[in-house]
């Protein structure tokens, strides 16, 4: 399969890291040319390509947006991203990170998906803080899981495999909608980790005995 993240920052650095250890073909866009990201990572041992964004996303099966959600109506224009599934990892939130900028009768992973006709919208990793890419993904001895909501049953469930691939426990969210619940629980996770000062080595798990 052919990867497109679209970022180079914390999260898509991270998921270039684990996702280029994978049997998929990897290609960081940004907006230079994700080269500088690509060189970082193939020294440490992953396979990353780079990419103006319009040419990371042109043959990708798979979208990462690993940018903010405000980036979203600049990205829009610089690809057609029809026919791909777009993976939205993002927590909207406010510039002093107080409250979400969407949410409650929408969220940014609908957005998302209207202003990007014909592509199949998923939301998934927004509660995997970056750090957990470079450390193993796993927290209290487990696998951190991932909350993984689309419309579209395939996409979801290949995003689902695809997590599992990184070592992440994927875990069906239901439809797209239900990203309104997964994006406050992004913020929840924010705020545990930065202002209750509990650190970015958390992760939200839902677990039976
Ligand atoms: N950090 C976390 O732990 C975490 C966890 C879960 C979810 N998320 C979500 O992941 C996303 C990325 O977060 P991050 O922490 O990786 O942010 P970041 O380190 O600031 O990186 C953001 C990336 O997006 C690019 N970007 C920003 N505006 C852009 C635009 N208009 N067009 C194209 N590229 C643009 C930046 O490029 P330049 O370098 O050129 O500015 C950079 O490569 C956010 O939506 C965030 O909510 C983050």
């Amino acid at each position: 399969m052919q990867i497109a993240i679209i970022g180079t920052g914390n999260i898509g650095s991270g998921l270039a890291s684990v996702l280029g250890r994978t049997a998929h073909d990897v290609t960081a866009g940004d907006r230079s040319d994700g080269r500088t990201a690509a060189e970082k990572l193939t020294g440490e041992g992953t396979r990353v390509s780079a990419a103006k964004i319009g040419g990371a996303v042109v043959d990708a099966d798979v979208v990462i947006l690993a940018t903010p959600f405000g980036a979203l109506k600049s990205i829009a224009q610089k690809a057609d991203f029809a026919g791909k599934t777009v993976i939205d990892v993002s927590n909207p939130v406010t510039e002093d990170f107080s409250a979400l900028s969407v949410g409650h009768t929408t969220s940014a992973a609908e957005e998302i998906a209207a202003a990007l006709p014909g592509a199949v919208v998923v939301k998934a990793l927004n509660t995997v803080f970056a750090e957990h890419y470079a450390s193993g993904l796993g927290a209290g001895g487990q696998p951190i899981q991932t909350f993984v909501a689309s419309d579209d049953d395939a996409a979801r469930a290949a995003v689902i495999c695809l997590a599992g691939e990184i070592r992440l426990e994927g875990v069906d969210a239901g439809p797209l909608s239900n990203a309104r619940y997964l994006e406050p629980l992004g913020f929840m996770n924010i705020t545990f980790g930065y202002m209750s000062g509990r650190g970015t080595g958390i992760a939200p798990v839902w677990r039976s005995n």
